[in-house]
Order: C-alpha cells, then structure tokens, then sequence
C-alpha cells in the first residue's frame, strides 16, 4: 500500500495547517445538517406546546393544555359512565338476585375480581387462600357466615374496627392474665382433641372442664365454634392461626383480635356487591338462609 499524500489528490482544504498536517474540508451532509436543525426547531416548538420545562411545583403547562392525568381522568369519566347503568342496577337489586341475572352476574364477577385484586388481596393473598391470621375464602369454612347477606355486611362494615358502628366484634380473654400455664396447657391438649391431633389424653381430660366452663360459651360445647361472635369451629382442623400445640398455646394465652377494615367508605355499593358476590362465588358460598 503506498502512502497518499494530500497533494496528490485534489482535495479541498480549510487552509489551516500545523506542523505539514492539513486539515481537509469535509462538511456534513447537506440533508444531515438540515434535518438536525429540523429537530432543533420541533424541539423547541415541542416544549413550547406540550407540558415540557421543570418548574418548583410544576412543568410549564404548554400552549395545547395537554395532560395525562386530564386524559386519565376522562377516560375514567368514560368508563364510569358506559358502566353506570348496570352499577345502578346493582347497587339496587336483592343480594340475591345478582348471581341470578347472567349479565349481572358476569359483570360483578369481572368487576368484583378487580376490586379484590386492588384492595383485598394484600391481606388474602392474590389467589384468596389467606394467610396466618387472614382467613382463607376458598373454602367452605366461614368465621361470620357464608351467604350472601353475611359476606356482604363482612366486607360493607369489617371486623373488630373502630371506624364502623356496625363492624362485625367479639374478643375472646387472653387466658394468660385468667389461667395457670398448667390450665392452658391442659385445654390446648382438650383443643387438639376435638380435631384428632395427637395429644395427651388425661391433660385433655383435665382441660375439657376448662373448656365447658370458660370456652363454650364462644367456641359452643361440641367446640364447633358461633358465627355470632366469629369463634372458629375448632374440631375441623382449619386454622386461621395454626393448630400446632406451641401457636395454641400462643392463641389462648395471648388471645388474637383479627382486625379488617370497613369499606363502605372506600368502595362504592356497587363495588362492594361486586366483590361479595365474587368472593361468594370462589368456592365456599352458602345459600341464602331461610
Ligand atoms: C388489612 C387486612 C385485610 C384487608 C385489606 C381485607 N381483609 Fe378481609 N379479613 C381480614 C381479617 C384479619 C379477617 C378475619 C378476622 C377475624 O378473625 O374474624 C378477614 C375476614 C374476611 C371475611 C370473613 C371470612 C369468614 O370466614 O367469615 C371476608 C368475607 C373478607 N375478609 C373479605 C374481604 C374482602 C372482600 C376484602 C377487600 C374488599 C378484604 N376482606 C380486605 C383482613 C383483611
Ligand atoms: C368471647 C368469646 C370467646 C371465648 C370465651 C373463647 N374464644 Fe377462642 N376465639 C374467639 C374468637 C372470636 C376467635 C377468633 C380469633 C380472633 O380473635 O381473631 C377465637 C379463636 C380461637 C382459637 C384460634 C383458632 C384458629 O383457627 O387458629 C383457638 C385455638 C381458641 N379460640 C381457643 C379458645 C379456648 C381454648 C378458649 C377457652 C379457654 C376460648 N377460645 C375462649 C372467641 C372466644
């Protein structure tokens, strides 16, 4: 390869040189140039029309008035309104009509598996099969009852808030401040009993007095628990807390208070409908009561 010297081709130069080195005069390309500066003025127009310069509190709005949160905000506007019909016909027909009309229920089972999503599922889990203390849905196993009257209050009021008059509320003692450990330890043995857990037999002979003096009063006298007052049945072996003999000793001694939030503040009725017939529908809800 021979070496190229400048001078023997005809290349234009800038006329500047340093040392023999010359510089060539190879401007950008014509449609380069112009079509960056073209970029330059949209830039500029841009920020001009469309929410663009950063201020303190807020971007420079723009001349167009442009807004993702007022576009949001109309496309909620749009849904709520093609929704509002049958929200209203929600919102007022008997509980149990709802899973009755197959357009009406298909819509609070689209909507109610929304609104669990949203705001039941941090507590229930996302599949709604609960968690230690937060009880599984999927079942037929029901702390406060299991239609669709009972469902509904459950989630319109709580339990054991503050906030609502109506919020389901029981307590049950914490049998540390009422029993000797030895008393506990003999009516955990009398709980673990009445589910077939094996167990020491003359400590739960010793504890089933305890438990029909101080326990059947919630729990009932065949340990089958009252949807009343929310005590679980305790001879099913479903535990919202844990049938192991170190957490029932916990439970009795310590006692619980699940808490749920109400949500006739949060939710709209039609909202609320939705998700009591969606969690009626999971697995475990019960026909109406007569
Ligand atoms: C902050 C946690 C929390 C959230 C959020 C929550 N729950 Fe609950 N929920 C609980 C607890 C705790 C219980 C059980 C309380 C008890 O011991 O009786 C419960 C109980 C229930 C029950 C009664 C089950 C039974 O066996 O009778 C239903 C039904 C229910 N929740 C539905 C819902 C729905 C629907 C939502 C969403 C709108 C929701 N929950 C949101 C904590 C929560
Ligand atoms: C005033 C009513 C009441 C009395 C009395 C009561 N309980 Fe309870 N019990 C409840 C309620 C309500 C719960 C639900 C837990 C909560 O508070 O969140 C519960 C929960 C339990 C649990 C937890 C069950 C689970 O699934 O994890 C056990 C175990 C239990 N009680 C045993 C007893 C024993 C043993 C006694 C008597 C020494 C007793 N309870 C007395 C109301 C009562």
């Amino acid at each position: 390869m021979s070496k190229k010297q400048d001078d023997d081709l005809d290349y234009e130069t800038t006329g500047h040189e340093w040392d023999g080195i010359k510089e060539y005069n190879k401007p950008l390309p014509r449609w380069w140039l112009w079509t960056f500066y073209a970029t330059i003025v949209w830039a500029v127009l841009y920020t001009i029309a469309y929410p663009a310069w950063p201020g303190i509190k807020a971007a420079t709005p723009g001349l167009l008035g442009y807004s993702t949160r007022a576009e949001v905000a109309d496309e909620i506007t749009r849904f709520e309104d093609a929704n509002s019909d049958i929200n209203m016909q929600l919102a007022s027909v008997e509980l149990t009509e709802i899973s009755q009309d197959p357009d009406l229920n298909q819509y609070a089972q689209n909507a109610g598996g929304a609104v669990f999503r949203t705001w039941c599922a941090q507590c229930h889990g996302s599949g709604a099969a609960g968690a230690k203390g937060y009880p599984n849905l999927l079942d037929d196993d029901w702390l406060w009852g299991g239609d669709i009257e009972a469902i509904h209050h459950t989630i319109a009021h709580g339990i054991r808030n503050e906030e609502d008059m109506d919020a389901r509320w029981s307590q049950m003692p914490a049998y540390g401040e009422l029993f000797e450990e030895q008393e506990i330890a003999q009516v955990v043995n009398y709980v673990m009993s009445l589910s077939g857990e094996p167990q020491d037999a003359s400590m739960a002979d010793a504890g089933e007095t305890l438990f029909m003096d101080n326990c059947a009063a919630c729990h009932m006298e065949d340990g089958t628990g009252d949807r009343w007052q929310g005590a679980p049945n305790l001879t099913d072996a479903i535990w919202l807390y844990g049938g192991d003999y170190d957490t029932l000793v916990e439970t009795v001694t310590y006692s619980r208070f699940g808490v749920m939030p109400p949500w006739t503040e949060r939710l709209s009725e039609a909202e609320i409908r939705a998700v009591a017939t969606y969690v009626h529908a999971l697995g475990g809800g019960e026909a109406p009561a007569e």
